[in-house]
């Protein structure tokens, strides 16, 4: 089948690389010409693991191409998602569907032919009506239908979770649509993932419900996390002693500094928005954003305890800065707040990451970067673990103590043991224990 991807971002470059090593022939359109230059030298824009060896596969093969022509691009095309950015508005914290609905309106123009509009974007509930007006509007002889089909990758492993999806969600009540739509998946049939076929609006809140309900996980069991820290329980048991029961599952309950990211809190934001529009709240969800906020500058708190009370002139190491590992994205990263309050406070903030270093740069001020960890930490006073990079699970602790002003260790993901830390002569804050 011939797919188009509008937007060759995170969502659009995946999908796209994904669905051409499937064997379909994909074209990634963006607006952005230095980005299509440099995709069609095989230069990928983002860090996403094995990303850069399919793009590759794929262009060599020549189902995989780039273009900044939409027009023929869609002219051509049986399917085309829409896979632009939806970043908060700024003021307001709704998404602003400004790239959405101009893509809207360029593909009524080129579609030649039935042609399915898909929105891969994550767009608020109502969205795919107005894509669809717009259409209409600006084609009415246009055979066109408009399908919601919400992504569920998760950055540094968006790979996996394209080949192998826990479930794929198709809004539309066209069965045309929606035979196109089991045709452009049929290859994951193999790997039996379910597919679940219902309205368009429902299919746009289970995207929103879903990364709501993430969150909110996340915040429970960093709220309970705080509450063992009182009562002197450790929370990585008590996560264990409630995953267990299936119908809780062990997943997204590890504590930590709070959640980050593209995702998590643009559409918790956003839901909350949508709610307010239609005259009510989601209080679980308002809740959670507002703890998930307050938590990230909060754990400067721990670094502060860990140094005797003040980390004024002390000397900070940072380990991680991407909001999670295997990425180099750093939007909406805990690390950003935990090192403003640090400096806020007098601290002298060195830090690594092994790949979020560059784009730390557009973030962070008077941060003094390194090379390894042990670079970072030579005369430090504590050396916080932000994020859990897999090499970070291993340092060399003699080496890591040798070299460090004061052996105190916050670790912000749990990633070492309190008891093998002391053994080695350090001072351990985890959290949630
Ligand atoms: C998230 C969802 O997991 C994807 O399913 C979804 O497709 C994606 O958003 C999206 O809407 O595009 P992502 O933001 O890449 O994916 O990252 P996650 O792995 O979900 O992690 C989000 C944040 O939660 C990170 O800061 C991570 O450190 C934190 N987290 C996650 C925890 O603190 N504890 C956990 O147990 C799990």
């Amino acid at each position: 089948m011939r797919l188009v991807m509008i937007g060759s971002g995170y969502v659009g470059l995946v999908s796209g690389a994904c669905f051409a090593d499937f064997g379909h022939d994909v074209i990634c359109v963006d607006i952005v010409e230095e980005k299509i230059k440099a995709l069609k030298q095989g230069i990928i824009p983002i860090f996403e693991p094995g990303l850069s060896e399919i793009v590759q596969t794929n262009m060599n093969s020549g189902r995989l191409s780039f273009s900044m022509d939409l027009a023929s691009a869609v002219s051509e095309a049986d399917v085309v998602f829409v896979a632009v950015g939806t970043p908060s508005r700024r003021g307001d914290g709704h998404a602003d569907l400004a790239y959405v609905y101009a893509a809207a309106e360029e593909i009524a123009r080129a579609a030649k032919g039935y042609t399915v509009v898909v929105t891969k974007s994550t767009v608020p509930v109502g969205t795919g009506d107005e894509v669809e007006r717009i259409v209409r509007r600006v084609n009415p002889d246009a055979d066109i239908d408009v399908v919601s089909n919400p992504e569920f990758l998760r950055e540094g492993a968006a790979i996996a979770d394209f080949k192998r999806p826990d479930r794929i969600v198709l809004g539309t009540s066209s069965e045309r649509a929606t035979e196109v739509m089991r045709a452009v998946y049929r290859p994951l049939y193999l790997n039996e993932a379910p597919i679940l076929v219902c309205e368009r609006r429902t299919s746009e809140l289970i995207k929103y419900a879903g990364n709501a309900f993430l969150a909110m996980k996340i915040t429970f069991i960093n709220e309970i996390a705080d509450l063992c820290e009182k009562v002197g329980a450790d929370v990585q048991k008590v996560a264990k002693g409630i995953g267990l029961d299936k119908r809780i599952g062990d997943k997204f309950l590890h504590a930590g500094p709070g959640y980050g990211g593209s995702c998590f809190p643009k559409d918790t934001l956003a839901l909350v928005k949508t709610a307010q529009d239609h005259d009510m709240s989601v209080s679980l969800i308002e809740a959670t954003v507002s703890f998930n906020d307050k938590r990230k500058r909060a754990m400067a708190r721990k670094v502060v305890a860990a140094c005797d009370g003040s980390v004024r002139d002390k000397k900070i190491a940072i380990l991680g800065l991407t909001f999670k590992p295997n990425t180099d994205d750093m939007r909406e990263a805990p690390s950003l707040s935990i090192i403003q309050a640090l400096q806020d406070n007098g601290a002298i903030v060195h830090a690594f990451d092994p790949e979020g270093m560059g784009a730390a740069k557009h973030y962070l001020n008077d941060v003094v970067y390194g090379e390894s960890p042990y670079d970072i930490a030579e005369g430090a006073d504590a050396l916080v673990i932000v994020t859990e990079w897999d090499a970070f699970r291993a340092l060399d602790l003699p080496r890591l103590k040798s070299v460090m002003h004061s052996a105190a260790i916050v670790d912000l993901r749990n990633i070492y043991n309190r008891v093998e830390m002391q053994k080695a002569g350090f001072r351990y804050y985890g959290v949630g224990s």
